[in-house]
Formats: structure tokens, sequence, C-alpha cells
């Protein structure tokens, strides 16, 4: 896990696309582009052209269409060109921080994707050498130092020594006014060759160029290359010649959006690794293994008497899931209330009340009713949000973002395993500062969380490898109700299991307090109704397991989710999930994976349209 900070204006994800082209219409086609790679983020945009007399440039915050307004009427033509849009989870989006950048003397324009750790020392040297720069990102660094270079040598020599001192991950496409090719770079970003007829592409994803080419080359880290109309010649970063296979790829543009996956739900189903990676990754000190937010809290952590968690649907159910860590690990009592029920209540409130409102989208409207509510009685707030600029970021007094990327799918996946990561994170800090949580039990957790990444990854290989959770979603198909049980820390995520198989598969499924089944609920039981039970490694499995026999000894069908390695449950279970062990607290963020994974194979075997399922909308923000 790279333990970078992320610094002002760093951005996490975005779309580039390059084209060199015999066509001239590359204007054009950089917008269509841009648009296509619009879903990797949209906070702004822009291009620009080689021209007669140099570089023609043009931003524009907001969408793509926007940008394309702009450049209506403006009559350049060109053959080679560079596009941008950017995902900003730092600092407001903004004109003069969006891509493409260029070096002091215009004559180098660039596109940039990933984080360059080095950038601060970087630029420290070229603000000595004279340079001047216009942006606070860090791309902007990288042309001021191929400008640099370029007083010694060529192009391609300035360009390569340029990115051997970058430090960090980086997707790099350059353009220079005084010849007509594109010069690319990669390392840990994705980027992908398109090869043409007189034509070439260069984009972070297929789906840029798919209309034109479906003959790839998927350069590796490490290496580069220099692009024309004609030709496409590629390096490693040492300058040694490399033969590169170029590769048929058997998408069609619909699918390609969604790199191959059959529905955006199962990508970013299996996004959840990298996201749960650059969430935590982008807090923690992996020296001294503790955490370290980017902000603080609007109250010092010693005062804080309450918490109070405001959220709707899948955000509510990450909410349940905080409670328990914030009460176990910073000893603060907690409340969660849905947005829509806080918000026509008349909440007892004070200045010492800490309210943490969960939004992926940051637009819901009953999450955003309940946070003005709250404001004005005087709590103030916090918010974990995945998308920067929204709504609630803009009436809150701190946000914390998932590093989620953009979640197109309705049914919430990747958003959810990050808010949780991110409240476990918000707990340790709390902890530690409130001197309710030991340094060394501190170290002990951000072991684990590190951990997580590598054991998602794990869930989602079993997946693929043997589809035991499909065969299990085809059993549970024609079922027509289903309850989801689990406790402790686990009871939110039967909450969650359930909202999912409901949301998309149309099955009822209801989630419950197992221990509750005896109130009430298990008169449901019989043949029909599939019970899935979270039984992982916990401090209240023992319990768990009778309410499992509670079920089995009514001929009810049991779907049993274990850690590796746990014998005793099998006799009571029709079928098994197995996950890795991780501390009972951890547990929910790889527990709710086979459920995202059950709900979603359920649906699609049911053929219903799993990515905009009947009634649903992705941001609900209407009351
Ligand atoms: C979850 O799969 C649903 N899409 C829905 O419950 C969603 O979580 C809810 O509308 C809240 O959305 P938000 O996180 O954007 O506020």
């Amino acid at each position: 896990m790279e333990n970078y900070k992320k610094e002002e204006n760093q951005i996490i994800m975005c779309g580039i696309i390059g084209i060199a082209s015999r066509d001239k219409n590359v204007k054009g086609r950089l917008v269509d582009s841009l648009k296509r790679l619009e879903y990797r983020g949209y906070d702004s945009s822009g291009i620009a052209l080689r021209i007669k007399d140099g570089i023609f440039i043009k931003k524009r915050q907001g969408r793509v269409a926007e940008l394309e307004e702009e450049l209506k009427g403006n009559t350049f033509n060109s053959e080679v060109g560079i596009g941008h849009t950017r995902w900003a989870t730092h600092g407001e989006p903004s004109c003069k921080n969006s891509h493409p950048h260029t070096d002091c003397t215009g004559k180098i324009a660039l596109v940039h994707n990933g984080i360059i750790e080095n950038y601060k020392e970087l630029k420290k040297e070229l603000e000595d050498s004279g340079h001047i720069f216009t942006s606070s990102t860090d791309t902007e660094v990288i042309a001021h130092l191929i400008e640099e270079n370029l007083k010694e040598y060529t192009f391609i020599e300035a360009f390569r020594k340029a990115v051997k001192t970058l430090e960090g991950s980086f997707a790099i496409v350059a353009l220079f006014s005084e010849e007509g090719s594109l010069y690319v770079a990669r390392k840990d970003s994705p980027l992908v060759i398109g090869i043409g007829d007189r034509e070439n592409f260069v984009a972070s994803d297929v789906p840029a160029f798919l209309p034109w080419t479906d003959r790839v080359i998927f350069l590796e880290d490490g290496e580069m290359c220099k692009m024309t109309p004609n030709s496409v010649e590629t390096y490693n970063f040492e300058g040694k010649s490399l033969k590169k296979e170029v590769i048929k790829v058997p998408w069609n543009l619909a699918q390609a959006e969604k790199g191959g996956y059959k529905h955006f739900m199962l990508k970013e189903i299996y996004e959840q690794g990298k996201a749960v990676g650059d969430t935590i990754g982008a807090r923690l000190e992996r020296d001294d293994e503790k955490v370290a937010l980017e902000g603080d809290f609007p109250i010092p952590p010693e005062e804080i008497e309450r918490i109070l968690i405001l959220a709707c649907g899948t955000s509510y159910h990450a909410g349940l899931v905080g409670k328990f860590y914030l009460e176990e690990i910073s000893g603060i009592p907690v409340y969660v209330d849905y947005g829509s029920e806080f918000r026509y209540r008349k909440p007892i409130i004070n200045e010492k009340t800490l309210v943490i409102a969960v939004s992926q989208s940051g637009e819901t409207a009953d999450t955003i009713g309940a946070v003005r509510l709250a404001r004005e009685k005087g709590a103030r707030i916090i918010s974990i949000c995945n998308v920067l600029g929204s709504t609630l970021t803009r009436i809150s007094d701190v946000t914390f973002h998932t590093y989620a990327g953009p979640e197109i799918s309705v049914a919430s996946t990747k958003a959810f395993t990050t808010q949780l990561s991110l409240f476990f994170l918000l707990a340790l800090d709390l902890g530690s500062r409130r001197g309710f949580l030991s340094d060394e039990k501190e170290r002990e957790y951000v072991r684990e969380i590190l951990s997580l990444p590598v054991k998602i990854e794990d869930i989602l290989k079993k997946d693929k490898k043997e589809g035991i959770i499909r065969e299990i979603a085809v059993k549970i198909s024609s079922a027509r109700n289903a309850l989801y049980l689990g406790r402790n820390v686990n009871y939110p995520i039967a909450l969650e299991g359930a909202l999912k198989l409901k949301e998309i598969s149309y099955i009822h499924a209801e989630g419950y307090p197992a221990g509750e089944m005896k109130h009430g609920p298990i008169a449901l039981i019989d043949e029909e109704t599939p019970t899935v039970f979270i039984a992982t490694e916990s401090s209240v499995l023992k319990k768990v397991k009778s309410n499992m026999e509670e079920i089995k000894s009514r001929n009810g069908k049991i779907i049993s989710l274990v850690s590796d390695g746990e014998k005793e449950l099998s006799e009571l279970s029709d079928y098994i999930i197995r996950v890795p062990g991780i501390n009972e607290y951890l547990a929910p963020i790889l527990n709710i994976i086979p459920l995202q994974l059950l709900a979603y194979h359920a649906a699609d075997y049911l053929g219903h349209d799993v990515d905009q399922p009947r009634n649903l909308a992705k941001s609900v923000t209407v009351e």
C-alpha cells in the first residue's frame, strides 16, 4: 500500500485521449472521445490542438457538453491533439487546475492521470531555475520538467528523462508544438494505444477510440511511446526499443465502457479492492502505522458529547456499521437516523453534537434536508461523500471523500465499502485523540485495515474462478421472499444484503437481527424461503449458530456466509460461501461483497436491467 498523502488538487481518476490523424478533424473527435470517457470523471475538461503557429488550448469547468459549446465556431483544424476529463477529489474543480497544462513557453501541452509524489521537490527546483507556474497541480510540474530538459536534449530524450525523474503513478500524453507527434508514458495508471488506418490513438480506456479502431496495444508500466499518424514507436524508460503485440479487443462500444463487464454494477463490485485501497491508503502513515486524516473535526474530539449519523438507503446501512466502530473505538455515544425521518422530528441537538452525513451522490434530498435542520439547531457537520462539489459537501463543515471513483450503477456497492472503511479511520482517529484507544491497539487495527484490498481481491478472484455464488443465485432466483440474518456489526450487513437483492432482482428480501427471529419472523420460514446467515467468525457466532438450528429444524433453506476454515456450520447449511478471516469489526467490509454478487447474479439470471432497476434513480434528489 503506497502511503501517499493526497495533496491539493490531486485526482484519483480521469479520462485521457490523444489522437494523431491525417484526417485533420481531430478536434471534433477529441470531444466525442471525452464524452465517452465522462463516466470516469466530469468536474472539468479540456483539449489542446497543434495548430500552425503553436498550440491552441481550451479548458472548461463542468460537463464536456459545455466545452463542446465553447468550441463551436472555432475553425481550427489539426492532425494532432489531446484531451482530458477531470474527476477531482481535492480542491474545488477549477479552470486553472484543469488539464491540459503547459510549460513556460507554451510549446508543450500535456494531460496526466495519477499522482506525482515528488512534485513538491521538483516544483521547488524548477521555480528556483526561473519557471513560472500557473496552477497548483502536480501535473504542471511535468511540463516544466520537459521544458528544462529540452535545453540539452531532443524532445524524446527530454520527455524520457523527465518521466524517469517522476515518482508515483502517471499516465501522460504530451504534445510538442514543433512536431506532429504525441509522447506517451505509463506507470501505475491505465493507458492503451489504438492502431488505426493512417491515424493512431491513446486513451485511459478503450471506449474512447473504439468507434475508430478495435486494434490496441496495452502499454505496460515503465513503457513509453512516440506516436504520429503513421507510426507508433515503443520504448522502455531506459530508451530500449520494444516490439509490442497488437490485439483485437472483443468488445462493442457499450461493453467497453464497462471495461468488458456485462454491467456497471459488476465492474464496480470488482473495483472495490482498488476503491478501498485508495480510500484508506491516502489516510495512513504506513511507517508509524497511524491514521493521518486530511481534515480536522469541527468540534475538538474531547468535547464531542454525541454523534448523530444521518443518511438514506445503503448509506444509512453504512451509518449503522459506523455506529459500532465509533462507539467501540472512540467511546462516543452514536445515534443513526434516516434523513427522511429525522428532518420531520424535533431533534434534541446542541453545539457538542457532531453530525456525520453519509451520501454517495451528495444530492439526496432527505439527507440534505436533515443536515440543514441539524445545522439550524447548532450541530457541526462532517460528511462522507463520493462526489466533490456536491450539495452536501457545500453545507458541511468538513468533508471526507471516499475515493471510489464515479459509481454509475443505481445499486450502490463500492461507495458502501469505502464508506465503511472511512468510518473505521474516523473512529481510529477520534479514539486515539480522545485517549480511548491505545497506540498499540491503533497499530493493530491499522495493520488489519491494510489487509482489506488483498482480501477483497481474494473474494472476487474466487467468485470469477468457482462461480459458487452464481449457482446459489440461480437457485434462489425463483423465491418470492428471502430473509437475511446477522448479529451485532453484521446486522447492518443483513439489511444491506437484503436491500441489494430486492432492489435489482425484485425478490422481497428482509434483513433482520438474527436474535429477533423468534419474536415473529420465524413464522415466515418454509422450504420456499431461503435464509442468508452472516455467520463469519465473531464474538456472537455461537448465538448465530443456534438461530441457524431454529431455521433448520423448520426445514428452512440456509445459505451461510462463513470464515475460511470454519467447519461446524456446514451440516446446518444448504449452501456455504467462504470469506477470508479478519478482525470482526472489519468483517462487514468483506461480508457484503458476496451478498452484492448474490443479488447481481440473481438479477442478471432473471434478465433484469441491473444498472437501471425499475422505479429507481441513482440519486433521489426529490423528497
Ligand atoms: C442503494 O443501492 C440505493 N441506490 C439507494 O438506497 C441509495 O443508497 C440511497 O438513495 C442513498 O443515496 P446516496 O448515498 O447518494 O445519498
